[in-house]
């Protein structure tokens, strides 16, 4: 695993966005895996100014998002879909109908088999992630079993905990989600995680240490052959992680 260590969540934009505009420059065609959080808005956000200022072209560049909140239209503020169109994709010049978010309303199984059969003809060349503070990856929660497809996950108390700062109140969250598997995600091309925020034990599990735990899914990027994490100096300092 590659570890970047930035000055500031701005430096740590800036590198994120060094490694996606390597990718979307050398395969104008790629497919991006796209993240939500407030860990990669920054990227996304130096991605669309190097789009305006600088020619950056995602018109031929396809996307696929790692989750949806179930109960949740596309045009709820809260919902993924939407956070991707005024976080990113309204400020690029990328075609909306290239890029596909996980229908969290209507008929719920019929919109998992539709996440799954475009993943399974899907080639992700660079995999997008943020983790949760339980070392979610996507939604995929801590566990026993970890799954390899695009399911449906009830999600951690903690992870409501931590996403209710988006809701006008805990009760607002959303409890279920699709998501990625893990199979989905390990088979990308490329990882890039973006470290960002109170992550003091995922990162630790991930950065320190040796083991493969599916009670923190995120130490299986442990695995993967080519991964790279962006992580904040302050929080590498707090979790002791010296390179
Ligand atoms: C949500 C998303 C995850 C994301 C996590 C961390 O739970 N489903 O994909 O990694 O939030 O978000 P943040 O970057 O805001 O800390």
């Amino acid at each position: 695993m590659k570890v970047i260590i930035a000055e500031n969540y701005e430096d740590g934009a800036r590198k994120a966005a060094d490694l996606i505009e390597q990718i979307v420059r050398e395969k104008p065609d790629c497919t991006l895996g796209l993240a939500t959080g407030s860990s990669p808005v920054g990227m996304y956000q130096e991605l669309a100014r190097r789009c305006r200022e600088e020619g950056l072209d995602f018109s031929r560049v396809h996307s696929v998002n790692l989750d949806e909140y179930v109960g949740l239209d596309g045009t709820h503020d809260q919902s993924y879909r939407y956070f991707m169109n005024t976080n990113l994709f309204d400020h690029i010049n990328i075609d909306k109908n290239h890029t596909y978010v996980a229908k969290g309303t209507g008929d719920i199984e019929a919109n998992l088999k539709e996440f799954n059969e475009i993943l399974d003809r899907t080639d992700i060349d660079i995999q997008v992630l943020g983790v949760g503070p339980d070392g979610h990856l996507g939604f995929n929660e801590p566990g026993d079993t970890l799954y390899d497809g695009a399911h449906e996950e009830t999600l951690e108390d903690s992870t409501i905990e931590a996403n209710k700062r988006f809701f006008a109140s805990k009760e607002d969250v959303p409890t279920r989600a699709l998501t990625m598997g893990m199979g989905n995600i390990m088979r990308a091309r490329r990882l890039l995680m973006i470290i960002s925020g109170n992550k003091q034990e995922a990162a630790t599990k991930l950065l320190i240490g040796n083991k493969i735990d599916p009670h923190c899914p995120c130490t299986f990027m442990r695995m993967h052959r080519d991964a790279t994490v962006v992580i904040e100096r302050k929080l590498a300092e707090e979790i002791g992680y010296r390179g």
